[in-house]
């Protein structure tokens, strides 16, 4: 019985005797349109219109001051000879070289590449976690780079939903609890987070989840947590770095489905991967080598990842290798 007493007025549309059974269940996924599976059968139609009541990027919040003003022609990233130099004693190791790179409004780019090909450090520089040596970064219209530190911990609040390889939940909070702390440091409201945090987490399918600690959750689940906490301030760009890095085959789908529908709702996606096989859920592959951009293309016909996800799970019920209980 999972501990549904916690969701608000629109309850009555989530069973309470919902079990997570439904995410294993291929035949429940014929019914639902959105990759949101996990929570039901029922849900799938408000988790679309939940995207509603979640901030919708920078642009959706002309109240704030400093509200940056996104055309589509603005670029959300655009990063204009981007250098990154590391000094480490006598060494100079050239990270990044000469990263020229535009990203624009609800793309889906796979930043690809060999290890030590400068992914990290790229990722880095666009989640203003780090300045660069040389070069300009303007997001969304703003520029980025010559900001002090504060300025640029403010923008990356407010801007940028960062998902890691290795989830970075903590462990002895609630589904919940992850995904409010980021609106604490906002200084929103308690009222607002109960009501974004909530809203995010049946976004990602985890409307039934939330007040499961992490370890009471498996590790799609986990990471689908991780994406909550990264959209709840509403940011202008999602950031992933090796989101499926941890993952078996079936659950990075799951995960990819989950990017996927969300990129489709308009969310800017920037993604970190070495997998092919993850990169063709994109929609543009950006491929580094020695700090450079050696390839830079559309994908013709990204794969559907829910698509292959739901057959997978088909394929495993038929052949009875999916036990359909419910996950604690
Ligand atoms: N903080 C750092 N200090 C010194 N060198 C670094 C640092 N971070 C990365 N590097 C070096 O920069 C190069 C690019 O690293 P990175 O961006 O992590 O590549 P990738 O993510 O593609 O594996 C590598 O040679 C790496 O050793
Ligand atoms: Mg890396």
């Amino acid at each position: 019985m999972n501990d549904d007493s916690g969701l608000p007025e629109d309850s009555d549309q989530v069973p309470s005797s919902q079990t997570s059974s439904s995410g294993t269940d291929p035949d429940s996924l014929d019914q639902q349109p959105t990759v949101t599976d996990q929570t039901g059968a029922n849900q799938s139609s408000h988790v679309i219109q939940d995207l509603a009541t979640i901030p919708q990027r920078a642009v959706a919040r002309p109240e704030e001051a400093n509200t940056i003003l996104i055309s589509t022609s603005t670029p959300i990233v655009d990063v204009r000879n981007l250098a990154k130099t590391y000094i480490i004693g006598r060494t100079r190791i050239r990270a990044l070289q000469d990263i020229s790179l535009k990203v624009y409004q609800g793309e889906f780019v796979a930043v690809m590449g060999p290890s030590g090909s400068g992914k990290s450090t790229f990722m880095n520089l666009v989640g203003c976690l780090d300045r660069p040596t040389q070069g300009e970064y303007w997001l969304a219209g703003k520029l980025v780079s010559s900001l002090s530190n504060d300025e640029l911990a403010d923008i990356r609040n407010r801007q940028i939903g960062f998902v890691f390889q290795g989830f970075h939940l903590l462990s002895r909070s609630s589904a919940l609890g992850n995904v409010l702390l980021p609106m604490v440091y906002a200084g929103v409201s308690r009222e607002e987070r109960e009501r974004r945090g909530r809203g995010v987490l049946r976004l990602v399918g985890l409307g039934d989840r939330m007040d499961h600690k992490p370890s009471e959750l498996s590790g799609g689940q986990q990471q689908r947590v991780a994406i909550a906490r990264a959209l709840v301030n509403g940011p202008a760009l999602l950031l992933a770095d090796e989101p499926t890095g941890n993952l078996d085959s079936r659950t990075s789908l799951e995960i990819m489905a989950v990017l996927q529908a969300l990129n489709e709702q308009g969310l800017t996606i920037l993604m970190v991967t070495h997998e092919p096989d993850i990169a063709r859920f994109a929609r543009r592959q950006v491929a580094f080598r020695d700090g450079l951009i050696v390839r830079d293309e559309p994908v013709l016909t990204p794969g559907s990842a829910k698509e292959e996800w739901t057959k997978l799970l088909k394929k495993a019920a038929a052949e009875h290798k999916v036990q359909v209980t419910e996950e604690r």
